[in-house]
């Protein structure tokens, strides 16, 4: 297909997404109203986890997490190729862990859901979380072992597809601000950004949780997304021996080792709208938890604090593809599984604006599921 491509949001969506596009051929212009990759893409603690991040409940999403987490491995392989920078991917698995007996009853429910939707996790005594990571509290009871849960640094994988998609023919434009998609009769033309009017064979909203704010979408095409608060802290563990090996999580916060031996502490979550400011409770809660779990972070420097906002949809699934305009697709509302289901929304998606077929594991996502 020959064709003009607007993409709206430049984050890791929408830059995965144009630089598939534009490997393909297309002429793909990314607009952001920030820097790149800025947004909750780089606030994210990068974990590639369908089993710590699925709860009872999310039966009908699981499928899509464990298919796009399958897709990680060749999709870092093809980035790290295109632009030889690394991202840091690493198979280390994830521990999920009680620090108390209620704890423990809720991840052994937890676990139990798992292991009926045949999910490759482990039953762990305290003592056998321990000899896996030796300076968690001495408080850890069990823990849920998911050796399949991987993560990656999501800041090293935005800076890495900025290069690819420009390196592809891509054209970014940062600071630019989308006020308007255009839409005629039943077909969509293209958006008004920064004052210019950019034409458009296809217009793709992959704004995250500024989706819904976008002028110019027919009212029933408006897609249902909220942002939903995170903060996060990151630290610095000391080089010689970091404190953590794997992604650790507890009820209510998590802590992401990194190469660099920078150990994330995420993340809130909070319904207050587009709040941008970092709490006292909130940087509390986070240290506090993250204390209890693994008492060494009380002697750790602060590195930085963020704040980023989730893309939630009603139902905490993304929502993908057509829309009923014709031209106007979505790749938006990924909520927490934004950095999992990036490499399969680039895929599925751009299948479905290169060939007009939209490939079987998406079709339960369309915006259609919220009119039915
Ligand atoms: N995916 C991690 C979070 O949403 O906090």
């Amino acid at each position: 297909m020959n064709g003009n491509v607007v993409i709206v949001g430049g984050g890791i969506i929408g830059l995965s997404l144009g630089w598939y596009l534009a490997r393909a051929g297309l002429t793909v212009q990314v607009v952001e109203r920030g820097e790149a990759g800025r947004g909750a893409s780089w606030v994210a603690g990068g974990m590639l986890a369908p089993h710590a991040e699925s709860e009872p409940g999310e039966e009908a999403l699981l499928p899509l997490l464990v298919e796009g987490l399958r897709r990680w491995p060749a999709f870092v392989d093809e980035l790290e190729a295109a632009t030889g920078m690394s991202v840091d991917y690493r198979r280390d698995g994830a521990l999920l862990v009680a620090l108390d007996q209620d704890d423990a009853r809720k991840y052994r429910f937890w676990y139990e859901f798992l292991r009926e939707l045949r999910q490759p996790v482990e039953w762990l005594s305290g003592y056998e979380v321990r000899k896996m990571e030796p300076y968690l509290s001495r408080s850890a009871v069990a823990a849920i072992w998911s050796p399949h849960d991987y993560h990656v640094n999501n800041q090293l994988v935005v800076l890495a597809l900025k290069q690819a998609f420009t390196q592809a023919g891509g054209r970014l434009r940062e600071h630019t601000p989308v006020e308007k998609v255009i839409v005629e009769g039943e077909r969509v033309r293209g958006v008004l950004a920064g004052g210019e009017r950019l034409e458009a064979d296809i217009v793709v909203v992959a704004a995250g949780a500024w989706s819904s704010q976008l002028a110019g979408l027919p009212e029933d095409v408006c897609p249902p997304v909220r942002p939903v608060k995170g903060q996060v802290v990151i630290l610095q563990m000391p080089a010689v021996e970091p404190v953590l090996q794997r992604v650790v999580w507890c009820v209510d916060a998590y802590l992401v080792p990194r190469s660099n031996g920078h150990l994330l502490v995420g993340a809130t979550v909070e319904e207050v709208g587009f709040d941008p400011h970092l709490t006292a409770g909130g940087i509390y809660h986070l240290l506090r938890r993250a204390w209890e779990l693994l008492p060494a972070v009380y002697e750790l420097p602060i590195v930085e604090m963020l704040v980023g906002f989730r893309p939630t949809s009603r139902d905490d699934a993304p929502i993908l593809g057509p829309t009923g305009v014709e031209g106007l697709v979505f790749a938006t509302g990924h909520h927490r599984n934004g950095i999992l289901l990036a490499p399969i929304t680039a895929q599925t998606v751009s299948h479905y604006i290169l060939s007009g077929e939209l490939p079987d594991e998406i079709r339960p996502f369309t915006l259609d599921r919220f009119r039915r």
